[in-house]
């Protein structure tokens, strides 16, 4: 083990953010760098995988010199250097991995391998320091991931429910497409969303009432293809707001539901569609109503980061120790897939 303080220098590339930051003791962030791509993949309406990992590749020295140096650190102060290594696009994968990897063994540190979707988890409980939370409920709720999750413990959880088809990020993304808007589709919908009715346009609440807590987002979709291609004139504004109020309705329902049946006390949501204002405040007002604590975590550290990495690859080095250096991407692993060996 070593002794206090721990930095750790975390590396994230699994999608289209290359991000590195260090952290000491798990929640104390000294640095938190990401180097987005959006603007590169915007003109394609999605993530391009082959421009992503190419862009991870240009970036990823400068932008993991950069994080130490905002740190007011080098290299031979970390302690030890964690990288996300699944679930995620393989070749981008491969890029924070096996840099990682590289600086970890040079530098003759310990390498930790890191569960992406993990780490979004407990970001809640490290961003805020707020270890005290557990046990938890957790929604994560991003482009890739809708999961709702029991936590006990940094590290034991079970999975409670997750969408049978698209993401909550993905249909938001797909129904920005369908009503003309642009790329990433949730902050562009929220944003007209403000100035539409919620209550104008009736979308189904797929599953909200189904006794799981599994999500469905691909019919909400169609529904709202067809009433565009009954009403192609129809208020862009309204059916924004109407979708958007659909969606947060039943992941805020079917996330209270599991707090209630769980009994805990403390609720938390991470990933890009957590930065949802309509979604903020609506799981705010019904946790206030039930005396539940609420943990969210800041705008810039619910999309991808890497200072979730470093933060969750203390107690992951703590608890079950460091990994392999042989060890590869797993761009197919679940939430309970850990790497250590
Ligand atoms: O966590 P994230 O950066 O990447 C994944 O791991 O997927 O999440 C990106 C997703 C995108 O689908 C984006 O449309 C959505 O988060 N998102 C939002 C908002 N900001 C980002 N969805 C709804 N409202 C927002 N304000
Ligand atoms: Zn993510």
């Amino acid at each position: 083990m070593i002794d206090p303080p721990v930095k750790i220098l975390g590396v994230e590339t699994s999608c289209d953010e290359t991000a590195a930051a260090v952290v000491a003791n798990g929640t104390e962030i000294l640095s938190n760098v990401v180097s987005s791509q959006v603007a590169l993949h915007r003109p394609y309406g999605g993530v391009v995988p082959e421009l992503a990992s190419r862009s991870h590749l240009a970036l990823i020295d400068s932008v993991i010199a950069q994080a130490l140096s905002n740190a007011q650190t080098s290299l031979g102060e970390i302690n030890a250097v964690a990288a996300t290594f699944g679930p995620g696009l393989a070749a981008s994968l491969l890029i924070g991995l096996n840099a990682a990897k590289g600086i970890a063994l040079a530098a003759g540190k310990p390498f930790i391998a890191i569960n992406h979707v993990e780490a979004h988890l407990y970001s809640p409980l490290l961003a805020n320091a707020a270890l005290d939370g557990l046990p938890m409920v957790s929604l994560i709720v991003s482009g890739g991931h809708t999961i709702l999750a029991y936590a006990t413990a940094v590290g034991t959880h079970e999975i409670l429910g997750q969408t049978v088809d698209d993401a909550a990020g993905e249909a938001f993304d797909k129904v920005a497409k369908l009503v003309g808007l642009g790329y990433p589709g949730g902050p562009e919908i929220q944003q007209r969303a403000e100035k539409g009715d919620p209550a104008a346009i009736d979308f189904p609440r797929s599953m909200l009432n189904d006794g799981t807590y599994n999500f469905s987002f691909s019919g909400l979709k169609t529904s709202v293809l067809y009433l565009l291609k009954k009403n192609p004139k129809h208020s862009v504004d309204d059916v924004c707001a109407s979708f958007q109020e659909a969606v947060v309705d039943v992941l805020v329902g079917k996330t209270i539901r599991a707090a209630e049946d769980r009994r805990v006390k403390t609720v938390s949501a991470s990933g890009g569609v957590s930065v949802n204002h309509r979604f903020r405040d609506k799981l705010g007002q019904e946790c206030t109503k039930r005396g539940l604590r609420l943990l969210l975590v800041p705008a810039a550290m619910c999309t991808d980061n890497a200072a979730m990495i470093a933060g969750l690859a203390y107690y992951q080095l703590s608890r079950v120790g460091s990994s392999d250096y042989s060890l590869e991407i797993a761009p197919s692993i679940g939430l309970g897939a850990r790497s250590a060996s």
